[in-house]
């Protein structure tokens, strides 16, 4: 039986790697398969828990938009839509907001990391970010979602809020509890400058992650430069756990190439990482630059990314719509 498929990125610029790994491949496979029903929603609500630039703001909404396009999503196939272009987000992220739990919100580590040392500065948005993320799936009765390893804990808090809601009303299977899906490996990539730090948008230094925008010549740089170790290759898997950086540059060349790490490890096993970083950037540049060109193609033409969006939208809120009607009704509006 086909899965009901949602997922959401942010458009807040630097889609990179880590985005297209643990997320955006996974998305396309999804749509591939016509069984599913796909939905990849642009979170331009959740964009906004930290400070945007308006101008900024609307060529990221534009710019995610043509990467999923860039990447293989069919806008014919899958809906894509802006979130803020559908009510019932904003709506149904109040309403759930008054049955999660301050407790529950408490424990996402996300929000002390972003939130950082001073959290009385941090925006009322970005601590209740994870309830706005349970109404985007929960509206669409999503049976799956697929996301990086660091959505995991939402997507718990999710389905918790789902099932107190269900209870709370006395009303069985209402909201579809969805379950996540993450990939066994790699679903986790690492900053090429620091192997036990996440690949992220927000990272100062660009030479951190590869763009999705990045060029052939921006793209070889940077894994020259990326971070490793005196060592030569490593032998084993095991010996990876104690070798953070090159654990995650041969993950990145197990996942481009399909593979996994055991193969990967033995491909290159006591060579020198400079032979393995030329082969690495081949199939990275052999994945991303085409990607990244027809990104560049897609944003000279904005009518037709601001009409996909607009059609998304129409489709998604024929059925968040119907779904929200039912909340207010249940909760005794
Ligand atoms: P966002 O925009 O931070 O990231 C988008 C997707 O990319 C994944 N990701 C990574 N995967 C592997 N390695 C990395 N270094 C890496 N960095 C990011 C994320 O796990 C995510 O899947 N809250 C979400 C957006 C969201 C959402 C939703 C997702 C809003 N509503 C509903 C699913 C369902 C976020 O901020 O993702």
């Amino acid at each position: 039986m086909g899965k009901k498929i949602f997922s959401g990125v942010q458009p807040t610029g630097n889609l990179h790697l880590g985005n297209y790994l643990g997320a955006i491949k996974n998305f396309v496979n999804l749509n591939n398969d016509n069984e599913n029903e796909c939905i990849f929603c642009v979170v331009d609500l959740h964009a906004i828990t930290v400070k945007q630039d308006p101008k900024e703001l609307k060529k990221n909404i534009r710019e995610t938009v043509a990467t999923f396009v860039a990447s293989g999503i069919d806008p014919k196939k899958s809906i894509i839509f802006n979130q803020s272009a559908v009510a019932a987000h904003a709506e149904g992220a109040w309403i759930l907001s008054c049955v999660a739990r301050m407790g529950w919100l408490n424990r996402m580590t996300q929000f002390k990391e972003k939130a950082g040392k001073d959290k009385e500065k941090a925006s009322v948005g970005l601590y209740s970010y994870p309830v706005l993320m349970a109404a985007d799936i929960l509206l669409y009765d999503a049976s799956h979602v697929p996301v990086g390893d660091d959505q995991k804990q939402h997507l718990e808090l999710c389905r918790d809020i789902a099932q107190k809601f269900n209870n709370d009303f006395e009303i069985e299977n209402f909201l579809q509890v969805p379950e996540p899906l993450i990939q066994k490996e790699f679903s986790r990539i690492m900053s090429l400058k620091d192997g036990s730090k996440k690949m992220s948008k927000s990272e100062l230094s660009d030479l951190s992650r590869i763009n999705l925008t990045d060029t052939k010549d921006q793209i070889v740089n940077k894994i020259k430069k990326a971070k490793t170790d005196p060592l030569p290759m490593p032998k084993t898997v095991k010996e990876l756990d104690e070798r953070l950086e090159a654990k995650n540059l041969i993950g990145i060349y197990a996942s481009l190439t399909n593979s996994n790490l055991e193969k990967s490890v033995e491909t290159f096993a006591g060579k020198n990482f400079s032979e393995f970083k030329e082969k690495l950037s081949e199939v990275l540049v052999g994945k991303i630059e085409p990607i990244s060109l027809e990104i560049k193609k897609l944003l000279d033409n904005q009518s037709y990314l601001d009409n996909i969006l607009l059609e998304g939208a129409e489709k998604a809120n024929l059925i968040s719509s119907k779904k929200i009607k039912k909340i207010k009704e249940i909760v005794g509006f």
